[in-house]
């Protein structure tokens, strides 16, 4: 599949190897034509792999994937061309930090709306699905660097896009199927976004990013 990613840091990069390990064709896209880090990466991933801009990147996808930053991101995917991503199933990793005030960091949106659903509003042609923006970098690609099992999630309004995202976690990533939970429509992303100050907090207090949830479930509870 040819694959769009947006981004050049350390989750665009990341994802990006990944996808062209995993067979893929991919474009890393960024504000300019040629930036270093772009250019190295293409340089470095193979004849699967190419940089150009955001635009270009997005035309080049049949999905794309949004792994800017988060506070940027609306203007990110406004350059990229809201026509380049029309129709396609865009994934959005980002997630609304703010920094501003030091750390640990704040949410840009909350409580009644989320960065994933802005990003809909804002490309109502696209599909997008929000995942992956749970876990760090190098746990969204290789889930097996925590043992055991542990949970990933994903939303969306549109069931035909989180079936295909479904897939590139499974057999792009290695997620066990069982383990991508679908907790529904865009507005779920308000609660995925709305974890990272937990996230943040648990990164302090264990002093390693390379953890994750597991939910347990318990038999349901019987009435009366
Ligand atoms: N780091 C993690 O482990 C992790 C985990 C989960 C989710 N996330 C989320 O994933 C996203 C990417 O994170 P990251 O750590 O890889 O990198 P990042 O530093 O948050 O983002 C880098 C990207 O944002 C773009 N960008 C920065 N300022 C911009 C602006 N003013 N206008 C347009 N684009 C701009 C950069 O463009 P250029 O390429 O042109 O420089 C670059 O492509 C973030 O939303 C983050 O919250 C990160």
């Amino acid at each position: 599949m040819k694959i769009g990613v947006l981004g050049t840091g350390m989750v665009g990069e990341t994802v990006a190897t990944a996808l062209v390990r995993a067979g893929h064709e991919v474009r890393m896209g960024s504000r300019t034509k040629d930036h270093p880090g772009a250019a190295a990466w293409a340089k470095g991933a193979g004849t699967r792999a190419s940089a150009g801009t955001f635009a270009d990147a997005a035309s080049f996808g049949e999905v794309v994937f949004n792994c800017t930053k988060g506070e940027h991101s609306l203007e990110a995917l406004r350059a990229a061309g809201e026509a380049a991503i029309a129709d396609k199933v865009l994934v959005d990793v980002s997630n609304p930090l703010d920094f501003s005030k030091g750390m640990p960091p704040s949410l840009l949106v909350s409580n009644t709306d989320s960065l994933g659903e802005q990003i809909q509003r804002a490309l109502p042609r696209s599909r997008v699905v929000k995942a992956l923006n749970t876990v760090n970098a190098y746990l969204m690609v290789s889930p097996s660097n925590v043992p055991g099992d542990h949970n990933l999630f994903l939303c969306g309004n549109d069931p035909e896009a989180k079936r295909v995202v479904r897939g590139l976690l499974t057999e792009s990533f290695g997620w066990k199927t069982g383990n991508v939970l679908d907790l529904g429509d865009i507005t779920a992303a308000r609660g995925t976004e709305q974890y990272l100050p937990l996230w943040v907090r648990l990164y302090g207090s264990l002093g390693n990013p390379n953890f994750n949830i597991r939910v347990v479930v318990g038999p349901a509870p019987t009435q009366g």
